[in-house]
């Protein structure tokens, strides 16, 4: 009993302190693993018992090599795959459910949820953060952690609601452990996000955060230049031009609020854009 509650309570502990995930250190590209040992690899005798072979052999991962040629097309193929499904989708609906049916992105097997969006799909304004975190992928919801009410507290500040616009981010699913999403998990479902942008057609797009801004800027850029201008979104082969701005993300401001004031700036600029874009 006793060793049962101090169990309980270490596991608390590692939770309280934001460990919720069992992790290897860093991540792993699953785009690049190679194929499955074969059952070759562990050795049995006709009875079923194995044979005395040091343990180190099975313990060791297989070492990732370079990619191959054919490793490449799966990743091309991935991007094949989501654009064709993601083209296909005429509505909002219509794209959730071609989400959930996409395998071609690793995240989505260690996520509990698929976070697609939230407010209104006919907003003015969209905003794209990178990923779901721990809260978004529990409820389902973008931006519902502290993030997010912060985020909430950044669009009160000029008079709008969730409700008043549009929020979704780059990948619908949590990369384990709030990691930085790899190129390939982006690269992968990158067109699901371009249909989400083309379905929702926003007067202005705000990209939150450094990683929404150079993947749907295209540029490799940091924040701290993109953000405080306008900039373009461009889909040359949908002819499609949206005025973009890009902000510190609130889960930066948290842990830096001097940024705060420049964020307040950027965020007053864009109540001016949407106020002349209703004047139009
Ligand atoms: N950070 C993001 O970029 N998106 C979320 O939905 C939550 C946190």
């Amino acid at each position: 009993m006793v060793e049962e509650n101090s169990a309980t309570e270490l596991l608390k502990w590692y939770v309280e302190s934001g460990v919720d995930e069992a992790l290897e250190e860093s991540p792993v590209d699953r785009f690049k693993t190679t194929e499955k040992p074969s059952n070759q690899a562990r050795p049995s005798t006709a009875t079923g018992v194995e044979e005395s072979v040091s343990p180190s052999a099975f313990d060791t991962p297989p070492a990732i090599s370079p990619r191959t040629a054919t490793e490449l097309i799966s990743l091309d193929e991935a991007t094949k795959t989501a654009r064709s499904l993601a083209n296909a989708a005429n509505t909002l609906e219509e794209l959730r459910t071609a989400l959930a049916a996409f395998d071609g992105c690793p995240l989505k097997q260690t996520a509990k949820s698929l976070v697609f969006g939230d407010g209104s799909g006919s907003a003015q304004l969209m905003f794209i953060g990178e990923a779901p975190g721990a809260q978004e992928d529990r409820q389902g919801l973008p931006f519902v952690g502290p993030a997010g009410q912060l985020l909430d507290r950044m669009l009160a500040a000029i008079s709008l609601q969730r409700s008043d616009v549009y929020i979704t981010n780059i990948l619908p699913w949590r990369p384990p452990g709030n990691r930085t999403p790899t190129d390939s998990e982006i690269a992968a479902c990158i067109p699901f996000i371009e249909r989400h942008i083309e379905l929702v057609t926003p007067q202005i797009l705000v990209l939150v955060g450094g990683t929404s801004a150079k993947t749907l800027l295209g540029t490799t850029q940091g924040i701290m230049r993109t953000r405080g201008k306008w900039l373009e979104y461009n889909r040359e082969s949908m002819s499609l031009s949206i005025p973009a701005r890009a902000i510190l993300h609130p889960a930066y401001l948290l842990r830096s609020p001097a940024q705060k004031r420049e964020t307040w700036m950027d965020l007053l600029e864009i109540r001016q854009k949407l106020e002349q874009c209703a004047d139009r």
